[in-house]
């Protein structure tokens, strides 16, 4: 297949700067050679230019964080994820976790044209469900779920054409979930499983169920990738890094089942912070992860 790169330098999502060096780590780390060695050919579309933002911002909540800059992000990524998908499989090298409130949104657009349901598969520590109202630290990527489920507050931001409903959306890794995002989990129907199912269940049994889902209703499913998913010791490379993360291993497993689902049709690579890497092992292993959701294996297994 085709992969299209798409470079989403966000690094207004929160204050500490760095993100906008994702994309050219992510091409540094040789991700389109390993995607070139699976046998896929590589486009690589350059880094989206978002318009120039107008930081004469929204008086209703001046403690958002660069809320323009946001929302031109948003406007910028909806447009280069549409024509992304049209052309083939995106992988948007963020960033900062800012850059989903446009990719899914992008995504969400091509997949209403095909006629088919999308899906979120959302990998992190955090659930990302704030609101601009609820939100405590005004750091919008801590945001992209809540808008893409279509709940208030995101006047500002495009309005969402495609919202996903709360049961096309798994998030697997969760560990530090912020008490209104809490409450609105425990009333949803968003698949939210955190750290301890994984100890408990392993990751295999809740991803299959949900992989099933999406099978089931012919739906495309879009990856999300906070590089804060991982375990500090081996991403270390995040602004927000939360103890207890991922292994290697399941990190991999995670990629390689859904791989073997044939079910994703497009990926986020989201808040790799090169300013905070130690020579390249964050950048590398999102690589190697991707190069496994996109087919990499060791040995082929009889399905
Ligand atoms: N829940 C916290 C907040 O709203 C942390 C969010 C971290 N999000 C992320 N994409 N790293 O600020
Ligand atoms: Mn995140
Ligand atoms: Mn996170
Ligand atoms: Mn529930």
């Amino acid at each position: 297949m085709t992969c299209v790169l798409v470079g989403a330098p966000v690094d207004s999502g929160k204050r500490r700067q760095g993100c906008k060096m994702g994309p050219d780590a992510y091409r540094t780390a040789g991700l389109e050679e390993a995607l070139r060695s699976l046998g896929h050919s590589v486009h690589d579309s350059g880094n989206v230019v978002p318009r120039p933002a107008n930081e004469n911002q929204d008086p209703r909540n001046p403690a958002l964080h660069a809320l323009d800059e946001n929302v031109a992000w948003t406007e910028g990524l909806i447009a280069a994820g549409e024509k992304a998908a049209r052309d083939g499989f995106p992988i948007f090298l963020g960033g900062d976790h800012a850059m989903s409130l446009g990719t899914i949104a992008g995504v969400a657009a091509y997949a209403k044209a095909e006629g088919r349901p999308l899906f979120v598969l959302w990998l992190d520590a955090h659930s990302d469900i704030h609101t601009p109202t609820t939100t405590q630290s005004g750091n919008l990527h801590g945001t992209a779920v809540a808008y893409h489920l279509g709940m208030d507050g995101f006047d500002a931001f495009p309005p969402l054409e495609n919202p996903i409903p709360q049961d096309h959306v798994c998030m697997i890794g969760l560990r530090s979930v912020d008490e209104p995002e809490h409450q609105f989990l425990a009333g949803s129907d968003v698949m939210a499983i955190d750290m301890r199912a994984i100890d408990e269940q392993g990751i295999t049994g809740p991803l299959t169920a949900f992989l099933d889902s999406v099978a089931a209703a012919g739906g495309m499913l879009h990856v999300s990738l906070d590089a804060d998913f991982l375990d500090p010791s081996i991403a270390p490379a995040v602004g927000t890094t939360v103890p207890g993360g991922a292994t290697f291993r399941e990190a991999h497993l995670v990629m390689e089942l859904v791989c073997d689902s044939g079910l994703a049709t497009s990926l986020d690579l989201a808040e790799l912070n090169p300013f905070l890497d130690e020579r390249g092992k964050t950048a590398t292993l999102m690589v190697d992860l991707a190069a496994s959701l996109l087919g990499r294996r060791v040995f082929d297994r009889p399905t």
